[in-house]
């Protein structure tokens, strides 16, 4: 009787035994993972600090996107696109440059529109000519729509009276058929009263449309592109290292000997942007080609702006006592990074709760102090979870609203109305101008 074993020979199954069971647990516990209830959509909306982010946030097209409602009947194959010829009417270098490309790349990539582009800087602009000849040379006469950005040449006698005339950024506006004002609460300034304007241009000119839209940005995915083929810029990170970090950004045009000293400490930072002016373009070379070193050059200081404010927490914009929404405001919002300034007059209702209240200081000194204790105090107020619930609060609105497709609806609406013979003022909901914006005069 052998009262040892024989030693067993190994066999197949005894080597596959161990990782097949500790497959079987994987498998287990991928199941089990698949089968956790989710977390309710609604819970990550209002509390990302505790649910983490909704997965589309900085990544993908988000339920709220402009767009997705729109798609559809809006956007199928149009016949008959409207010709529109865009004249940039902007000096090369402008801190408006960036704006302009994106009404050009958003015109570009509906197909209710076709498109074409002038600028004095164009390889096709001849400085010998007029303005108002280069403008025909362009085909002006034949377009549905001219759409003006900015006045830099000053001109007015422009001809191409067949098309309807589209004007915003304008030093002196009212003089086309549809303006265009960034803020609406120009539309009561002195220099754009009936009489005022009457005497800028002359007897025979007829007030067309005023009216105000609201500023835009191009949004964007990490890796992946929604609208069209323009080169985006602005999206969340999901993790923002450090919520209550303020960045103080000036303006491009402020000396960097007049920044504002920051207070002590590791919390305040500055967003210094370049000096460097755009390369000069050379001769011959399409400045609005995708290749051009021009349009690189503007595409790269968005992509410096847009990851600094991405790692933001609070975002403060030189000019923050004027209360005024524009396109850098939207950038931020895009980017997850939330804005304190005095809250903008614009939409007042609607925007106030995407901001973090600042007081307007006692005078609007050229060289306003930092709100330091105004924003520290009223930061005190918030918690952490409120403030990202406020960073996707305010990004949900900007997709939903301050986006080129929504702009360039509005546009549209505008001409709708002239074209049914709307003329004059347009004053539309949501509209106040009370003494918080600084600029009435009747409140001091
Ligand atoms: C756009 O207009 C140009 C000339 O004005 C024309 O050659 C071209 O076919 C038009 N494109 C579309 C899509 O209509
Ligand atoms: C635009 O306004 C001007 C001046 O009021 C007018 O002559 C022109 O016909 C208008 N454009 C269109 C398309 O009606």
């Amino acid at each position: 009787m052998r009262l040892t074993a024989p030693p067993r020979s190994t066999s197949f199954f005894s080597l596959i035994a161990l990782p097949a069971t500790l497959g079987l647990l994987v498998i287990a516990y991928l199941i089990a993972l698949s089968k956790r209830p989710n977390i309710p959509k609604s819970a990550q909306i209002e509390d990302p600090h505790q649910w983490g982010f909704p997965k589309w946030y900085g990544k993908s097209a988000t339920p709220y996107d402009y767009s997705s409602a729109t798609l559809g009947s809006d956007e199928k194959i149009c016949e008959h696109p409207k010709t529109v010829l865009l004249f940039i009417d902007l000096p090369y270098d402008s801190p408006r440059i960036p704006s302009a490309l994106n009404v050009l790349s958003t015109l570009q990539s509906s197909n209710r529109f076709n498109v074409s582009v002038i600028s004095t800087f164009s390889p096709d602009w001849n400085s010998d000519l007029s303005i108002r000849q280069n403008l025909e040379v362009a085909g002006c006469e034949s377009k549905d729509w001219i759409w003006r950005i900015g006045d830099y040449t000053e001109s007015s006698d422009l001809g191409c009276d067949k098309a309807l005339w589209i004007e915003e950024e304008m030093n002196k506006p009212g003089k086309a058929n549809v303006s265009l004002l960034s803020q609406p609460h120009h539309l009561l300034r002195q220099d754009t009263t009936h009489g005022s304007l009457q005497t800028t241009n002359g007897d025979q000119w007829e007030l067309g449309l005023l009216t105000a839209v609201l500023p835009a940005e191009h949004a964007s995915l990490n890796e992946g592109l929604i609208y069209d083929s323009s080169p985006h810029v602005f999206y969340p990170s999901r993790r923002v290292t450090s919520r209550r970090s303020v960045l103080y950004l000036p303006s491009r045009s402020t000396s960097p000997k007049e920044y504002p000293r920051l207070p002590w400490g590791r919390t305040w930072s500055i967003y210094s942007p370049s000096r460097r002016s755009p390369p000069q373009i050379k001769q011959g070379e399409d400045p609005f080609s995708d290749k051009s070193a021009w349009k690189k050059f503007w595409l790269k200081e968005e992509r410096r702006l847009a990851s600094a404010i991405r790692d933001a927490g609070i975002c403060l914009f030189e000019g923050w006592p004027r209360g005024q929404l524009d396109d850098r405001i939207v950038k931020a919002m895009l980017s997850g990074c939330i804005v304190a300034t005095v809250p903008p007059q614009t939409h007042h209702d609607a925007f106030l709760p995407l901001f973090i209240p600042l007081a307007r200081p006692a005078s609007v000194a050229l060289e306003p102090k930092l709100p330091v204790q105004d924003l520290t105090h009223v930061l005190s107020t918030y918690s952490n979870s409120q403030l990202q619930h406020l960073a996707l609060k305010a990004f949900i609105t900007a997709r939903n609203r301050l986006v080129p497709a929504s702009r360039l609806k509005s546009v549209e609406n505008a001409v709708t109305i002239w074209e049914g013979g709307g003329r004059g003022y347009d004053f539309k909901d949501g509209f106040r101008w009370d003494c918080d914006s600084g600029h009435g005069g009747w409140c001091n």
